[in-house]
């Protein structure tokens, strides 16, 4: 009888071992670091949310659809649903008329296409997408969070950053386990090739969120 191919190593600690030279990128890059440092206004980080808004939106537009398939439809849950919250904390930033002028950069524009070339073609994949955006708006979003109130004046988990806010998540550290089990169950039923592509794709996930933030960085030239 063949033996079953089994990783040794859980896909979750695949993925995060994977992809955390990319984290470190994307933490320390010159926007999020000039953001969370104090030296950004409120309107580089207004900017930022009106672009996480086209993200969350492809990100969330198809989740009916993937609900339905084998490998992404665990990890589709109502409790990470973000759109309606980025909508009320643009509200609050830019007013009742955010929508009015409100456009992708490039690289917001080339994420979203990714997504929605993902959710066409290769669902599977999209749980790349999905575990870079949701598990570190649990974890490191909540130090931006408390950043962003210190800093802009947003009164605690109120408009302005209840984007970072998951009103539905008693338990962080709970969800960000379940969720682990969901990562390393999804690896178990996939081969080598697939589970190499979908640690690809988390990487390429980092990198689109990485070029959002340099095209957002060129926008706010360092001051002489
Ligand atoms: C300055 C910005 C950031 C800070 C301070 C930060 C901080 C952190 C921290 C402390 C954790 C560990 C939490 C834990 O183990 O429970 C974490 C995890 C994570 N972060 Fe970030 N992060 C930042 C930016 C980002 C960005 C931009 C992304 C992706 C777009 C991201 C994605 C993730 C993911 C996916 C995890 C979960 C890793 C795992 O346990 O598998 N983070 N972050």
């Amino acid at each position: 009888m063949p033996i079953p191919e089994q990783p040794v190593v859980p896909f979750s600690t695949v993925l995060r071992t994977a992809s955390s030279a990319e984290h470190e990128a994307a933490e320390q890059s010159s926007f999020m670091s000039r953001l969370l440092g104090g030296h950004l206004g409120v309107e580089a980080y207004a900017d930022l949310t009106g672009q996480l808004w086209f993200v969350y939106r492809a990100l969330e537009d198809r989740a009916d659809e993937l609900a339905e398939h084998p490998v992404a439809g665990p990890f589709i849950d109502a409790a990470l649903l973000r759109t309606e919250a980025i909508e009320r904390d643009l509200a609050h930033l830019r007013g009742p008329d955010w929508r009015e002028g409100l456009t992708p950069l490039p690289a917001t524009a080339a994420y979203v296409a990714r997504l929605e070339e993902l959710a066409d073609q290769w669902p599977a994949g999209v749980i790349a997408h999905h575990y870079t955006r949701y598990l570190g708006d649990l974890s490191g979003g909540q130090i931006i969070r408390g950043i962003a109130e210190k800093t802009w004046g947003f009164e605690r988990k109120g408009d302005g950053v209840r984007f970072y806010v998951f009103e539905q998540v008693d338990n962080p550290a709970a969800f960000k386990r379940d969720y682990r089990a969901k990562l390393d169950a999804a690896g178990l039923a996939m081969d080598e090739v697939e589970r190499r592509r979908v640690v690809e794709e988390c990487k390429r996930a980092f990198q689109l969120n990485g070029a959002v933030f340099r095209d957002l960085d060129t926008r706010y030239p360092l001051s002489a």
